[in-house]
């Protein structure tokens, strides 16, 4: 992961190239990337989609989605040298043979932008899209030695992944795919690794003899941004949960990895999800925001959830009968990403008939967006006479230590993709054992509570967690 070696030379097609993630993410990524020298030399982007639209209008496409979305300067030479290597190919996805031209255009690419026969593609479609791109690219031989970037959600539940799954497969061998989950790509889901395995001092608390519960919350505060068509159909289960929360868990739970091979941690993040039992129904809040129903292209009866809370168990050595509690959604009070690990309190209080009352339980807290950090939240003394105690936060905090802004997830993950490293992508059997886990709320889901926007959700979400509380860090002040 991470290795330092420039990737090959290669060219990058975006399929999808005139839709929303390809301006919110895509193309600011890319540009970042060349900016900062992290492309091969010979490196082009491509962009494919149904819309008609001249090279020109594409290259001044990028120039306003970097201005709106990216970080870097979209004028001077550096500009100019990068649009140099946009182009696009107005194209259709469903008809056989309809990526010839795509074909000629890549083999002229290569003799104008040297980007020597490599190829990358990056579906940012939706997701019905995938199959027919996949049998394009197979049949126009565009395939052997391409990689191809998958965006999540990976299908709908356990069949259609494995559809997908075999579909790919027909054209692509599972080293040549790569499934997107841009949380893989913060540095503070990273760093949980770092801090698990690179750390002494932490494995022999990590598990249910030190661990009282553990909890994630991904809250948003924005709604669903235009999305309704999505977000019908996709809900938050399948949103978020399936994906970047169940990432999350895997990294927390897993066993150490005998190394740091892509498919030795893979196989590890595997066995957590293997060892978790299906989701219980009755240990799932899902939620909907009060005015959802009045968006744009969303029906009347909308039962598609937009808030998701479960709490789901391990059955292995380390972590039977720890809770982790999981909750997502939109419309929430602020936009808190956290993950915290709460210890089970002293097995005795020698401060018994004292003042001093333990006041909490100790806990380790990773803030992974924003005000990114980690802490750890104790008991301690309060200076004076007596023996009273106080709770302290040990912080550490990103942007102080290292006055830099962190690369972007997209940013990372591109490039780990471009060099050939599957360590931060979700392998096939890691993503279908997710939806199995989820398939009793998949098909058949309880129904959704509401939820006023600006809140913490369901007050039935608290309920799935007592006798604890759901918790994030107040935000600083300075
Ligand atoms: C995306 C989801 O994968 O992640 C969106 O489709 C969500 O619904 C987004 O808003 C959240 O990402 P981040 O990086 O802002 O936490």
């Amino acid at each position: 992961m991470a290795s330092v070696k420039p990737a090959d030379p290669q060219a990058v097609v975006i399929f999808g190239a005139s839709g929303d993630l390809t301006r919110r993410k895509l193309l600011p990524a890319f540009y970042h990337l060349f900016v900062e020298g992290l492309l091969p030399e010979g490196f082009a982007v491509i962009g494919y989609a149904r819309s008609e639209m001249s090279d020109q209008e594409f290259q001044e496409e990028a120039r306003s989605a970097v201005g709106e979305f990216g970080r870097c300067d979209a004028s001077g030479e550096q500009w100019e040298e990068f649009r140099r290597r946009l182009s696009y190919i107005p194209g259709e996805f469903e008809n056989e043979n309809a990526m010839e031209n795509l074909r000629e255009h890549l083999e002229s690419t290569d003799r104008e932008q040297g980007t020597n026969g490599g190829r990358f593609f990056y579906c940012a479609t939706p997701p019905a899209a995938y199959p027919a791109i996949v049998q394009r690219i197979g049949e126009s031989a565009m395939h052997p030695d391409a990689k191809i970037v998958i965006e999540k959600p990976f299908g709908r539940d356990l069949e259609s992944a494995k559809e997908l799954n075999d579909q790919l497969h027909e054209v692509f061998e599972e080293s040549q795919i790569y499934r997107i989950d841009h949380y893989l790509g913060k540095e503070t889901v990273q760093n949980i690794l770092a801090l698990r395995f690179s750390n002494g001092m932490f494995e022999p608390i990590w598990n249910r003899r030190y661990v009282d519960n553990v909890q994630i919350t991904v809250a948003e505060e924005i709604g669903i941004e235009g999305r309704a068509s999505f977000y019908e159909e996709t809900g938050t289960i399948r949103d978020m949960m399936q994906t970047h929360l169940f990432q999350v868990m895997t990294i927390l739970a897993m066993e150490p990895p005998v190394s740091f091979d892509p498919d030795r941690l893979r196989d590890e993040k595997v066995r957590v999800l293997r060892s978790m039992k299906p989701v219980d129904p009755s240990k799932v809040v899902r939620g909907q925001y009060v005015g959802y129903r009045d968006e744009e292209d969303v029906a009347k009866d909308s039962q598609a959830e937009t808030y998701a809370a479960i709490q789901v168990e391990m059955d292995n050595w380390r972590w039977a009968g720890v809770p982790f509690n999981l909750r997502t959604g939109k419309k929430l009070k602020r936009k808190a990403t956290e993950v915290s690990l709460s210890f089970r309190s002293v097995p005795y209080n020698v401060f018994k008939g004292t003042d001093a009352t333990p006041l909490g339980r100790d806990a380790l807290v990773i803030r992974v967006q924003p005000d990114e950090g980690i802490s750890l939240n104790l008991n301690i003394k309060k200076p004076g006479v007596g023996m009273e105690l106080d709770r302290a936060v040990l912080d550490f905090d990103y942007e102080k230590t290292y006055h830099t802004p962190l690369l972007e997830a997209y940013e990372l993950l591109i490039l780990e993709a471009m060099k050939g490293d599957h360590t931060l992508f979700t392998r096939e059997d890691e993503v279908e054992r997710a939806w199995d886990v989820l398939a009793p709320i998949l098909e058949d889901p309880p129904p959704v509570k509401l939820y006023q926007p600006g809140s913490w959700g369901p007050e039935e979400a608290e309920e799935l967690v007592l006798p604890r509380h759901w918790h994030v860090t107040e935000p600083r002040e300075d």
